[in-house]
């Protein structure tokens, strides 16, 4: 009876998993504070892609961890750069089998670890940052994203991308917008996840975790920009946020279950505290619950098998 009223449904498809690929690297590198999640090498990187895919998840998510990074993080629009390369990569072995994502954001690139570049007093320049944006969107649309996802919170980068796209004449590339980024301290095993040379904050382009309004703003700014699908994250401190969202927005909306969420999980599951296989599905259920269409979650591989 139970399964006969069961409101909320959880599939394979609906699950995104975000990688790392790390350029140089001989082997995959474990993440300390992801246990179970790692910098892949290329080959490794294709291979899990495959894997996951097979496993029935509906997308990937590919971030670049480059070996050098400068102040304006010319890696990220280069086509050699380590994020380009691996998006030929996963493209060419999996074709249109899956949804090919690309973080489209500066931070891994630059070496002072912000999403976009400084100006002369050392904050965000928002304007300028648009520009290498749209750069970056083109050289991944051309090294075989299907769909880009602006995460850098910079005022106007879904228009400036799309704008760019479409004068490239990738007219059919996505863009799955950070619509809603907050400044949240779940962040953390990101930052260690790809190497991320960040001293202090980015307040100044990430939401306040007190705001829920200003994340219906951010979605509808850039759904008139272009945005495809929309995004909230973090997922578990934002499920609030989220269902407001999913009842205003008229497009699809995601929600990204971030490292710290899933460090929380797998440290107290390691320590015999927590049931890691029931926590996670209930998790995953939650954000579904809430109103995310799909969810990006390090899980998604693993998870995927138990949903069947
Ligand atoms: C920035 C970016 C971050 C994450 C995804 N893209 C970190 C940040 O904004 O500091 C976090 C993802 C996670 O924590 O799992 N490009």
């Amino acid at each position: 009876m139970r399964r006969l009223v069961s409101e909320t449904t959880l599939r394979p498809r609906q699950l995104i998993l975000p990688m790392f690929v790390a350029e140089g690297a001989a082997q995959p590198r474990p993440i300390a504070s992801m246990p179970g999640v790692v910098q892949h090498t290329r080959e490794s990187l294709r291979k899990a892609a495959v894997d996951a895919v097979r496993a029935g998840v509906g997308g990937l998510m590919i971030f670049g961890v480059p070996r050098t990074r400068d102040a304006t993080g010319s890696g990220a629009i280069d086509e050699n750069g380590i994020l380009n390369v691996a998006l030929r990569d996963v493209r060419s072995e999996l074709g249109d089998d899956t949804v090919l994502m690309a973080d489209t954001c500066l931070d891994e690139f630059t070496d002072h670890g912000h999403c976009g570049v400084l100006d002369a007093g050392g904050g965000v320049d928002n304007d300028a940052t648009l520009k290498l944006y749209a750069e970056m969107g083109v050289a991944q649309a051309e090294a075989g994203a299907h769909m880009l996802g602006p995460s850098g919170m910079m005022d106007g980068q879904v228009g400036a991308i799309r704008q760019a796209l479409d004068d490239a004449g990738h007219t059919e590339t996505g863009i799955l917008a950070y619509s809603a980024k907050y400044a949240s301290a779940f962040y953390g095993p990101f930052r260690e996840a790809v190497d991320s040379q960040l001293k202090g904050d980015r307040k100044t382009y990430q939401q306040d975790p007190g705001n829920a309004r200003e994340a219906l703003r951010e979605i509808e700014l850039d759904v008139a920009e272009g945005a495809d699908a929309v995004m909230i994250k973090p997922a578990m401190t934002y499920l609030d946020v989220l269902r407001a969202a999913a009842e205003v927005s008229p497009v699809p909306v995601a929600a990204y279950n971030i490292s710290g969420e899933y460090a929380m999980v797998e440290a107290a599951a390691a320590n015999g505290w927590l049931d890691r296989e029931r926590t996670i599905l209930e998790v995953l259920t939650s954000i579904r619950r809430a109103g995310a269409d799909m969810i990006l979650t390090y899980w998604a591989a693993e998870a995927a098998p138990w949903l069947d």
